[in-house]
């Protein structure tokens, strides 16, 4: 894997923290390059702790791994010196010198806004900001003396690495469904989710990326307002064990089974060449914690095979609980 590029699925939250954590520490990623921005909470269990990045790359467990935030990328600058300290990651972190800005204005603005808050948006601030990057107002990295010790050219740095035969990972953010173009718009967030855009936002052209690997939860869920094909009661969810809260704001998830078309179009527009499948063990508890393939029940291995004959690609990783290494790794 030189490049490969992680996306999700659904509507965020299938667990993409998780298994870019397990793949730092087991592929020992040399770079991690963030996109997005503070809206998607990224969540990281390693030995009994638990880290909800708003803005540090998941990779950050692997000690050699560089962490980088990307030009198309939102920074929100408290929140990531904050993170920056929390997990130890100053002295190789960097930030792209035109990586756009989050204010305090941009999220007044969002949770005051009666269309945004329609919309059930986080009120992070990031619709508003993005709106500022567009009209060109926007305040970008460079300007932020607080950020000075991080500037970089996070596109030379991910395309040298490439080019070094390095293992570089693109850390996509929230969910195809929740895409400005591809997702239920307007219930949707302010930029492109797909696997091209996330090239586009790291500065990375699409020949340089070796595979996509799209993470899907074993369930779906979805926090904020819109269309939720088989969506459950919160009764319902909770007695399946699917009940949710959101790892960055708190609010309750919406959750329904996993939806075959929604995954076959998912790897479609992103191009998936694998799969990840999260949070087997909330559909049978059997599964929890196991790493061995031949231990899964049959059920468990029946669904998986349904997902490969539906999408036409291969589940690579499952997840088996919260732990970054609780992963069956199918890939040898
Ligand atoms: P915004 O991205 O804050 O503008 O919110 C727009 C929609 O995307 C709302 O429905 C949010 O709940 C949803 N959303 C934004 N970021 C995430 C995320 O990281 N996980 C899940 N939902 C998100
Ligand atoms: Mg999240």
């Amino acid at each position: 894997m030189p490049c490969k590029v992680i996306v999700g699925g659904f509507w965020g939250d299938e667990g993409k923290g998780k298994i870019i954590s397990y793949l730092a520490l087991k592929d020992k990623l040399d770079v991690c390059v963030r996109t997005g921005s503070v809206n998607a909470a990224h969540t990281v269990w390693y030995k009994g702790k638990r880290y909800a990045l708003h803005m540090v790359p998941a990779a950050f467990l692997h000690e050699k791994c560089r962490l980088l935030i990307s030009a198309g990328a939102n920074v929100h600058v408290a929140k990531f010196l904050e993170e920056v300290d929390t997990t130890n990651v100053k002295n190789r972190i960097g930030v792209d010198s035109q990586a756009s800005i989050i204010e305090e204005k941009h999220s007044n603005q969002d949770k005051t806004s009666a269309h945004l808050k329609g919309l059930g948006t986080t009120g992070w601030g990031v619709g508003p900001a993005i709106e500022e990057r567009v009209r060109r107002t926007a305040k970008i990295a460079k300007d932020i003396p607080e950020l000075q010790p991080y500037i970089t050219d996070v596109a030379t740095e991910a395309n040298n690495a490439i080019n070094a035969g390095k293992k570089v990972l693109l850390e996509g953010t929230q969910g195809l469904m929740l895409s400005l173009f591809f997702g239920t718009y307007p219930y949707v967030t302010g930029r492109d989710t797909s696997a091209s855009a996330i090239c586009s936002e790291a500065g990375v052209g699409p020949t340089k990326v070796d595979d996509v690997l799209v993470v899907f939860k074993a369930f779906m869920t979805r926090v904020g307002t819109g269309p939720m094909p088989g969506e459950l009661t919160k009764e319902e969810a909770s007695k399946r064990g699917w009940f949710e809260t959101a790892a960055g704001t708190g609010r309750e998830r919406r959750s329904a089974p996993f939806n075959f078309e929604l995954a076959k179009k998912a790897v479609m527009v992103n191009g998936a060449t694998q799969a990840a499948l999260t949070k087997l063990d909330a559909l049978y508890p059997e599964c929890k914690s196991i790493r061995e393939q031949d231990k899964l029940p049959k059920e468990a291995k029946q669904f998986i095979n349904e997902i490969e004959q539906h999408t036409g690609i291969p589940v690579v990783l499952i997840g088996t609980g919260p732990e970054a290494l609780d992963i069956i790794d199918r890939r040898k």
